[in-house]
């Protein structure tokens, strides 16, 4: 007789991810009127949505009044490089007033103008003045007002779960297979319609602005297995400004509002460097190219004392910087003891934000399991090859609704709910295959993946050091083999550890395998060794993961743009002149 291993919890949608993309899509779940459970790996409040500091996108013109959603959708598509789906494009422009409206009134709390209208900051390469703010702690904002509406409408949220597998048979999903991570319980939550939301994977570079044990890669690798498509793995962003100092927490980011209030880049040598990368732009240039920037003042000798560049605001006054930019004020004391309205702060490039990922339908963001949905950043589609800063935050409100909406619909329409116990059984599995002694533990392997992906898939990519990161990435396969896991006094951590290791690794070499492919510098990609953009790689290129667990590549051509959204692009103008040129 089979003892029963696990308890069960039942409901009609099943979110993955307690962030600001899960919150939102299980709030408009549940108000559609289906029982939703939340189940996220940290605790509720501590989750990557309160690191995007600066703002949120929205085309009010309440500062600049020739702002309209058509030049959002313009700026988007074209800073990235024309990879992004258009439809995810329109849908982000047209929506992001409504919900953004919406997030203040449930309590965001975003900064007014005097006749009480939201106001509206710089962000960079936005042609007007777009990005609506809270001080320097936007996504924390949100976050606090989802989990208030949240509270009132009762979801309930279970913390310290981590999800192994997502129970899919035959192109079908009816939930996830988890653990709690602080005593071991396992837990089948079975729901007609999963939402996974569980962020992308740039912490597996060494320099990052994500936290331990978050943004590992498990979305992709959970979507991988269960047959997803990803696309556009290698289009990292590596924001421009991380922290260089202490070690311990270098690339802990440094927010664009700093820049967007009026911040200077200055080298080694005192210089204003930006007037030779992006003249008219200065420091509010694209990311990929402030980064880009950053990176070659630093590789040609012209940094800072610890190996970054400076970023000085100290010309503002400490009440302006006090006011606009509360956070950074205290964490360059907290971790320093260096106030920024008297000195400039070390910054370097770091890990920030995954671009690519689970391949989605621009409305319902259904992946094509049935039944199983994603959004927030760990889809990919909307962002292309480099994102304008404040435009996660705006996706996630969007696309989590958008999800939560179709999610709830398809509960509604079923008449039969699908179970099967042997993928149930094959899940234990699963996690029982862990569960042995070894002469390996998890912590240093993925010190060594994050090694692997700085200095082989870092700001600067080439043939020779991406083949080495593979074959790095393969011995480091077989050290998985021989983990260590045992469950003691301090928890499940060493099993979570396993998982998000495998998961990582798997992440890591989707990432390697598509910037191999695509042999070009273009947005967030640069290799020294193509570094030109090309006509011929104007296409999405894609991964999945074969039964015998071997990732595959493939390239699908991008979706058109309607006469209507061409012509809005066309009459933007897009600075072409820089393409390659940082590399020349
Ligand atoms: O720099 C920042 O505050 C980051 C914002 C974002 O990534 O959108």
């Amino acid at each position: 007789m089979n003892a029963v291993r696990h308890k069960t919890n039942i409901s009609n949608v099943l979110v993955i991810g307690s962030g600001g993309a899960g919150l939102r899509a299980a709030i408009e779940a549940k108000l559609s009127g289906v029982e939703v459970t939340v189940i996220g790996k940290r605790k509720k409040e501590d989750v990557h949505t309160v690191l995007a500091a600066g703002g949120i996108n929205a085309s009010f013109g309440n500062v600049d009044p020739k702002d309209s959603w058509q030049q959002h959708f313009a700026d988007t598509m074209i800073e990235g490089y024309h990879l992004s789906e258009p439809k995810m494009v329109e849908l982000m422009a047209k929506e992001a007033p409504g919900l953004v409206e919406e997030i203040d009134q449930w309590g965001a709390n975003f900064a007014k103008l005097e006749n009480g209208k939201i106001d509206q900051r710089y962000f960079g390469a936005h042609t007007y003045r777009r990005t609506c703010y809270s001080g320097d702690y936007t996504g924390r904002s949100i976050l606090k007002a989802l989990i208030k509406k949240a509270k009132e409408l009762k979801i309930p949220i279970y913390d310290s779960q981590y999800v192994t597998e997502l129970l899919v048979h035959n192109n079908l999903c009816f939930g996830a297979m988890a653990f709690d991570i602080n005593n071991g319980e396992r837990t089948v939550f079975l729901a007609d319609s999963t939402i996974l939301a569980a962020g992308g994977h740039t912490r597996i570079w060494r320099k990052s602005s994500s936290r331990r044990n978050e943004n590992s890669g498990d979305a992709f690798y959970l979507g991988l297995k269960a047959g997803c498509k990803l696309k556009d793995m290698e289009l990292v962003q590596f924001h421009p400004t991380g922290m260089v100092v202490p070690e311990e927490i270098a690339g802990t980011l440094v927010t664009e509002a700093v820049r967007g209030e009026g911040g200077h880049l200055i080298n080694g040598k005192g210089e204003r460097y930006m007037a030779k990368y992006d003249a008219d732009r200065m420091e509010l240039s694209t990311r990929d190219r402030v980064a880009m920037a950053n990176y070659l003042e630093i590789a040609e000798g012209r940094g800072s004392k610890n190996g970054g560049v400076y970023l000085d605001i100290s010309h503002k006054s400490k009440e302006f910087i006090i006011q606009k930019l509360p956070r950074m004020y205290r964490q360059f004391l907290d971790t320093l003891m260096l106030d920024i309205s008297k000195e400039p702060m070390e910054v370097a490039p770091t890990a920030h934000y995954s671009m690519g990922g689970i391949e989605v339908d621009p409305e319902t963001h259904n992946t094509g399991v049935e039944g199983l949905f994603a959004a927030g950043e760990c889809t990919g589609g909307l962002h292309g090859a480099n994102r304008l800063g404040g435009n996660s935050l705006a996706e996630i409100l969007i696309f989590g609704k958008r999800a939560g909406h179709h999610a709830s619909q398809r509960s509604l329409s079923l008449d039969i709910q699908y179970r099967s116990k042997q993928v149930i059984r094959e899940a234990h599995a699963n996690i029982d295959r862990f569960l042995k002694h070894g002469d390996q533990v998890a912590r240093p392997l993925q010190r060594e993946l994050r090694n692997i992906m700085w200095e082989h898939c870092g700001v600067v990519r080439t043939e020779d050091k991406l083949e080495e990161g593979l074959r790095r990435i393969e011995k480091l396969k077989i050290s998985v083999k021989l983990l260590d896991v045992r469950p003691d006094s301090e928890g499940f951590e060493d099993l979570m550890l396993a998982f998000d290791l495998e998961g990582a690794i798997m992440a890591a070499e989707a990432t390697i395998l598509g910037a191999k492919a695509r042999k070009e510098s273009r947005g967030a990609h640069q290799r020294a060794d193509y570094i030109d953009t090309h006509k011929e790689h104007e296409v999405n290129y894609t991964i999945r993961l074969e039964a015998n667990r071997k990732l595959v590549l493939g390239k699908e051509k991008l979706k058109p743009l309607t006469d209507e959204l061409r012509s809005l692009v066309d009459d933007t103008d897009e600075i072409t002149d820089f393409e390659g040129m940082l590399l020349e």
